[in-house]
């Protein structure tokens, strides 16, 4: 015999596994049998909540590895040297399926990386897309309830994503990256991720940009077609999982190149759009992507609840060097992640090996609570006692000289009353032009969704897409009718 000893969960050798005390062979069991309480009650309690959002996902470590020179943008440390490398932990997930959903579903995908830098966790929790369906954070549980299934019915319902889509028109950027073939990556080594937000990055001097970072795929942009998609997900639902595992077991490594864009605060107040606006891009002409490292995924977790289903990102995680910007849609992430992080893994999160953060934090006033293991910081004041000191690092003061806010506090609804809402969608639409049966696959998928739902609903949709372009209505229009035939009256 060799192995390990098998033990109950206090340690106690139990010699056979399968047996069960009861009174005789056949009668009834007895509660004293702490074996079988042992196991069954710990395999009642083994599901967690899953993320309300994102639950399904995949992840991987790495590293992170500083190319270029970017000390005039960014003081955060791990950045202050070329060759730098930091370890990091990545998880893809689509946004609106279930745990157990399809890889290929039509769905933005989440991007999270946290870094384990000497100064503590930093998370870019990123989609694979430039740009979000909302500007406004209140619409954020109500979009997600349009994505996901009819309380009555318990599908997913066209009716509900449509409705919600044609009266926030903001959205309509968001739709031509979805409903492309953008909306189905090849896998999840061959898609980008974007920042999406704007951050603030300050340099040792205090001077600050607006940054918008994009780590682009150095295998190749690749995205399936809704009927290659659809077929993987009857055929192997697990693709992209499968995908990531075995590339990364077989030592073919994936990696992104990263990148920033840099904006002043007076070239931000020239823009049309606002740089807090989560539904628009910055040119690329007029803000150049620069070059500064690179994430390569070399190493698959050993265990997927312990490191992936626990992993647990937020925008507020950050580190000296790195700020969120005033928009509401990130400052509302701000709070939504411990907050749903405290409830789906406990207060103590952040003691979970795959979150805590690898330069021994200090808060002698962060104590006890659920699932305090990692001795609770044993005999040491639980306040900042004055007889035993500490040290604060001075230079990280940030925020000073920076924006300056002022005004009433008021009720407000951004809404954006020019046309402005529907140029990028139009400049995306005119891109698709470039690339073989894009703009065709657009007006597929979207029929697809669209000749499923009720006629006014599917009169608003039309209307929606001619403010983007007119040609994309009448090509819609088109579709639709040919997929619905006499149905189209109804
Ligand atoms: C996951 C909230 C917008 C990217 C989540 C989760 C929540 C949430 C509650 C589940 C987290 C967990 O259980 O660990 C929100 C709210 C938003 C918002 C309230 C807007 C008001 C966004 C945006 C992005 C984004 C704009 C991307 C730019 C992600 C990603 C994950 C996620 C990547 C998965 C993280 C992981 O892999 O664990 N979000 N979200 N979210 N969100 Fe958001």
């Amino acid at each position: 015999m060799s192995g390990p000893i098998y033990t109950n969960s206090q340690g106690a050798p139990i010699p056979e596994p399968f047996a069960t005390q009861r009174v005789g062979q056949h009668g009834p069991l007895l509660l004293q049998d702490f074996n079988l309480l042992d196991s069954i009650a710990h395999f009642d309690r083994e599901r967690i909540p899953e993320r309300v959002v994102h639950a399904h996902g995949s992840g991987a470590f790495g590293y992170f590895e500083v190319t270029d020179d970017i000390t005039d943008i960014c003081s955060s440390k791990f950045l202050n040297t070329i060759g730098k490398k930091t370890r990091t932990f990545t998880r893809f997930s689509t946004v609106g399926g279930e745990k157990g959903s399809a890889d290929t579903a039509r769905d933005p995908r989440g991007f999270a990386t946290k870094f384990y830098t000497e100064e503590g966790n930093l998370d870019w929790v990123y989609n694979n897309t430039p740009v979000f369906f909302i500007r406004n954070p209140s619409k954020f549980p109500h979009f997600i309830h349009t994505q996901k299934r009819n309380p009555h019915t318990n599908l997913k319902d066209a009716n509900m994503a449509w409705d919600y889509w044609t009266a926030n028109p903001e959205c309509n950027h968001q739709l031509v990256h979805l409903f492309s073939d953008r909306g189905t990556p090849f896998s999840l080594r061959h898609m980008n991720g974007y920042s999406g937000h704007t951050y603030k990055w300050s340099n040792a001097k205090g001077e600050w940009h607006y940054v918008q970072v994009h780590l682009v795929t150095d295998q190749g942009s690749k995205t399936l077609s809704a009927e290659e998609a659809t077929k993987l997900a009857g055929e192997n639902p697990d693709y992209c999982q499968q995908d990531l595992f075995e590339n990364i077991a077989k030592g073919n490594f994936p990696s992104w190149t990263v990148y920033i864009q840099t904006m002043t605060e007076a070239q931000a107040a020239q823009q049309k759009f606002s740089v807090f606006d989560l539904t628009k891009v910055w040119p690329h002409g007029d803000f150049p992507l620069r070059r500064f490292g690179k994430l390569v995924l070399n190493e698959n977790p050993r265990n997927y609840f312990a490191e992936v289903e626990q992993s647990a990102f937020s925008p507020s995680h950050t580190v000296p060097g790195q700020e969120p910007s005033a928009d509401p849609v990130l400052q509302s992430r701000l709070f939504s992640y411990p907050d749903t992080h405290r409830h789906r893994l406990g207060t103590n999160y952040a003691l979970i090996p795959v979150n805590a953060p690898i330069n021994k934090p200090f808060h002698p006033h962060i104590r006890d609570g659920a699932m305090s293991v990692d001795g609770n910081l044993g005999s040491h004041p639980n306040y900042l006692a004055y007889d035993h000191p500490v040290t604060f690092r001075a230079e990280v003061l940030l925020q000073e000289n920076q924006e300056v806010w002022s005004g009433p506090a008021l009720p407000y609804h951004w809404t954006v009353t020019d046309d402005y809402d529907y140029v990028q969608a139009g400049n995306l639409w005119k891109v698709l032009a470039r690339y073989d049966n894009q703009q065709a696959n657009l007006i597929k998928n979207l029929a697809g969704s669209i000749s499923s739902c009720r006629k006014p609903i599917r009169e608003r949709a039309f209307a929606l897409w001619g403010k983007v372009d007119k040609e994309i209505e009448s090509r819609l229009k088109k579709a639709v009718a040919d997929i619905l035939g006499d149905d189209n009256k109804l």
